[in-house]
């Protein structure tokens, strides 16, 4: 069965305000056509392998086209994005319009809240928990809420790093209890616990040279890796775990700080529990 997936075209995407560190100094600095060109190409490679739903786009929301951060769909009940930042913000209503009409099921955090979607909650495949990043977009007080709401474990991970803003940009969960990622972005505590979670055998640590090409914000569809950018060495240790690389460049995504990852949004997952078999 096909996955599905959600997107948003680019119509109105742009670098217009800073809120993250690859923003700086990129405003209007956007290939509007090659932005287009890119997210195309993307779209068009990831629907041979998911159902791809395209959310429509509204102006003055340049960020809008980050759909990860929409909010967060498990089993049915779809937990609305309460959006750290003012900038942001205005596209809550737009999201919980379109998860009303598609989940029934909308959760909304208290307004205190700040919760930013897949951007910062990764269920690991195959198995019941969720992991969830805290420090820059989502507070802690919401990883207490979503797990509530959607009656799974939320395992909580300490983002320190200001350019790994989001879980999604220096952590990718990987069916068969795997899991790559990039160590630099998490404090000491973090790291020991996605250590007890995922045997060594099972983790692919990011070097920063990848990192830094947003590898770790990987849209995945079953055995297929949708990326921005992947060195030689990781695309052969992925290979040797049984997936297919699908090079998508967006870097002109990367210029507000997010990639293939926060382009996607994941509605039904359409493999859990799920096995790869090893090359
Ligand atoms: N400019 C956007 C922001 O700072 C980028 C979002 C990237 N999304 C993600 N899921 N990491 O909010």
């Amino acid at each position: 069965m096909k996955p599905k997936m959600l997107m948003c075209s680019p119509e109105y995407f742009g670098v217009e305000y800073v809120i993250n560190p690859w923003m700086e100094n990129q405003i209007h600095h956007i290939d509007r056509p090659q932005a287009h060109r890119q997210w195309e190409a993307f779209h068009r490679a990831l629907s041979q392998q998911a159902e791809v739903f395209v959310l429509d786009p509204k102006p003055d929301m340049p960020d809008m086209v980050f759909t990860a951060n929409a909010g967060l769909l498990v089993d049915g009940t779809f937990v609305l994005s309460r959006f750290k930042h003012p900038e942001r913000q205005v596209e809550e209503p737009h999201f919980r319009d379109w998860f009303q009409h598609y989940a029934g099921d909308v959760a909304q955090l208290p307004d205190s809240i700040a919760f930013e979607g897949e951007g910062d909650a990764l269920p690991q495949p195959g198995q019941d928990w969720i992991w969830a990043g805290y420090g820059f977009r989502t507070d802690l007080a919401a990883h207490r809420f979503i797990e509530q709401k959607v009656r799974r474990p939320v395992i909580s991970l300490h983002l320190i790093n200001p350019r790994f803003y989001h879980l999604d940009t220096c952590f990718c969960p990987l069916p068969d209890d795997r899991a790559m990622y990039y160590p630099d972005a998490f404090d000491a505590d973090s790291l020991r616990c996605i250590e007890s979670r995922i045997a060594p055998e099972n983790r692919l640590l990011v070097s920063e040279e990848d990192a830094g090409h947003f590898a770790c914000n990987t849209a995945r569809v079953h055995d297929t890796l949708f990326m921005n950018h992947t060195s030689p060495a990781l695309r052969r240790q992925l290979e040797v775990w049984g997936y297919r690389v699908a090079l998508c460049p967006v870097d002109e995504f990367m210029k507000a700080g997010g990639a293939n990852k926060c382009l996607t949004l994941v509605l039904d997952a359409a493999d859990r529990p799920h096995t790869l078999h090893s090359a």
